[in-house]
């Protein structure tokens, strides 16, 4: 058992007076390259990373579900029956709002036992590093189990995004639930967000000595409020106006004729989203033919087109990146919703602590909050870690009838 384990396991005993029936855990995840394409239904090429979020769980006897975290000493109490995503509030809304949101996919929540829930982390907050889809997959794959739903990843990807859409308020698209849930070591996740279609890429990091530092700014981001939302109406309103059901339709071709229908801002928008779809698969196609020491232009690239044409970087992303770059980084960019959060920068090993110096002095120069850098590596997605004893009860006292699955795309 790690150190996490132990610890969620040791808070779950505190807040609830027994033994857990199972630790669930979840990866963050760190975005490669393909940035605000998720909700255009376009490509996005994220990993999965060796930061956890574990889910101590034991099923009840009763309908009631209880959930507790070590970021949060209350224990927050409803019953099963009466889910309700507008009535879900803080940290809460994110657990239970999954349990909510299986119920719309067909979990017969009038007849599923209740649960305690512990949650304890290190994956970091507010540093764009998903640490929210973290606590949403590992609860997912718990009540898939416990309630033995035997949803596939994919579904519980969609379960998890109407989750944070509903019960938590945040517009979000579906990448980060996808790499948590269907990550592996060493490899990224590319994901056509249309199709749902996905292809685990090897990364070859570990064979080309290579490190991919997250220099977390420390500006601390929200996705529930503020421009995200206006950055998605953007893309809504260029497609509408080029007669496209979703930017994913429209080409670099199409620019020139997107430049004469729209304002200069949402003409901006429109070719940040449809260069950077180009940009993942070029960095796919890149990946495969030439490895990982090649696809350092096409982060830069991204970089700088998110801050001049999607315009969602701050001074702290900007200077991360160059000053990485200008230390000997192969690639770098910011990574996630924006507005704040973190920068990644794709390192070889032997220069990873000249670089994290460079930035951390460029970061005291400008006067910046002192930036927390570390190594992450790509890892496995979401899993049932261990089975404590008592085991699991094996006998199923709920009827798990095939209710009509509620269409949610
Ligand atoms: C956040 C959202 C994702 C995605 C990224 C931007 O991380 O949760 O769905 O839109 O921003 O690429």
């Amino acid at each position: 058992m790690t150190d996490l384990q132990r610890t969620a396991t040791s808070g779950f005993e505190n807040a609830f007076g027994s033994e857990p029936h199972g630790l669930w855990t979840a990866p963050g995840r760190v975005n490669i390259i393909g940035e605000h394409t998720d909700y255009n239904d376009g490509f996005v090429f994220p990993m999965a990373i060796d930061r956890r979020t574990v889910a101590a769980v034991r099923r009840r006897d009763d309908d009631r579900i209880r959930v507790s975290s070590s970021f949060s000493p209350e224990i927050v109490e409803v019953s099963v029956r009466a889910l309700d995503p507008d009535a879900l509030h803080g940290w809460s809304a994110y657990p239970l709002g999954v349990a909510w949101a299986l119920g719309q996919f067909g979990a017969p929540l009038q007849e599923v036992p209740g649960v305690d829930i512990y949650i304890h982390s290190d994956v970091p907050v507010g540093a764009g590093l998903s640490s929210s889809a973290a606590i949403e997959a590992s609860v997912a794959v718990a009540l898939n189990e416990i309630w033995h739903l035997d949803h596939d990843r994919r579904t519980l990807a969609k379960i998890c995004q109407l989750a944070e859409n509903r019960a938590v308020g945040a517009p979000t698209g579906i990448m980060d639930q996808s790499a948590s849930l269907l990550g592996r070591r060493d490899c990224g996740v590319f994901l056509d967000c249309r199709s749902l279609e996905t292809d685990v890429i090897p990364l070859g990091f570990e064979e080309h000595d290579l490190e991919l530092l997250v220099i977390d700014t420390r500006v601390e981001h929200a996705h529930v409020s503020g421009g995200y939302a206006a950055r998605r109406a953007s893309c809504e309103a260029g497609a509408a106006a080029l007669g496209a059901d979703s930017l994913r339709d429209v080409t670099v071709g199409d620019l020139e004729r997107a430049r004469e229908l729209l304002d200069d801002e949402t003409f901006r928008r429109v070719r940040h989203v449809v260069t950077e779809n180009q940009r993942v698969l070029d960095t796919v196609r890149t990946l495969r033919e030439h490895g990982p020491t090649s696809i350092g232009e096409l982060l830069v690239a991204s970089h700088a087109s998110m801050r001049d044409d999607f315009e969602i970087s701050v001074p702290e992303l900007d200077l991360a990146v160059e000053t990485s770059m200008a230390a000997g980084a192969i690639g770098s960019r910011m990574t996630g919703g924006g507005f704040g959060g973190a920068a990644i920068a794709l390192v070889p090993v032997a220069l990873a602590s000249a670089v994290a110096e460079a930035v951390t002095a460029a970061f005291a120069q400008a006067s910046f909050t002192a930036p927390t850098i570390f190594p992450v590596r790509p890892a496995a997605g979401a899993t049932r870690e261990s089975w404590p004893s008592p085991p699991l009860p094996a006998n199923c006292h709920f009827r798990l009838v095939p209710a009509a699955r509620t269409s949610v795309e």
